[in-house]
């Protein structure tokens, strides 16, 4: 009996309703790159990915982003190609889906959900920063 009461404790502690998360959720850049960017730019920015040959524009490198601009990931720019809503008219690639509204189908237009799409797009601008090489 002394060993089942700790295992009754534990269990009812696991089965107590959770507090709701009040932490954004936390996405996972790498695995969002591999689903929606890798078919075009390569698993790892290469620019290789299988519709490569399809495409009739060459893709640059994404992993010397950094080494095009002087040394200095150019986060601000690389947001706004990803997400595309605002600066596709002006400089955006033809070629490219526009992923601000991509990922907005997704997830809605509530103020929530376009957080979202904001942390999804952050967390593929870092992963893309991680992949900068520097020589
Ligand atoms: C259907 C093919 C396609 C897909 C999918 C795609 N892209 Fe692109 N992307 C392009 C083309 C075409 C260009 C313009 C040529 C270039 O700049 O390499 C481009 C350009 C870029 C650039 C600018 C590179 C530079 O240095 O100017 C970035 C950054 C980029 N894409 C990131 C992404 C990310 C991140 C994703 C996924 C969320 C993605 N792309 C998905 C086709 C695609």
């Amino acid at each position: 009996m002394k060993e089942v009461i700790p295992a009754v404790a534990i269990l009812l502690i696991a089965l107590m309703p959770q507090p709701l998360r009040a932490e954004p959720v936390e996405y996972d850049g790498a695995e969002l790159y591999a689903l929606n960017c890798s078919n075009c730019h390569g698993i790892y920015g290469e620019g290789d990915g299988a519709v490569t040959p399809d495409l009739s524009v060459v893709l640059l490198d994404l992993r010397y982003m950094a080494a095009r601009n002087g040394g200095v990931f150019p986060a601000d720019f690389v947001r706004q190609i990803i997400d595309g809503r605002e600066s596709r008219a002006a400089h955006g690639p033809a070629g490219m889906p526009v992923w601000g509204a991509e990922f907005s189908r997704g997830e809605g237009t509530s103020d929530k959900a376009q957080e979202r799409v904001t942390d999804k797009i952050d967390a593929i601008v870092e992963f893309l920063a991680s992949l900068q090489i520097m020589d």
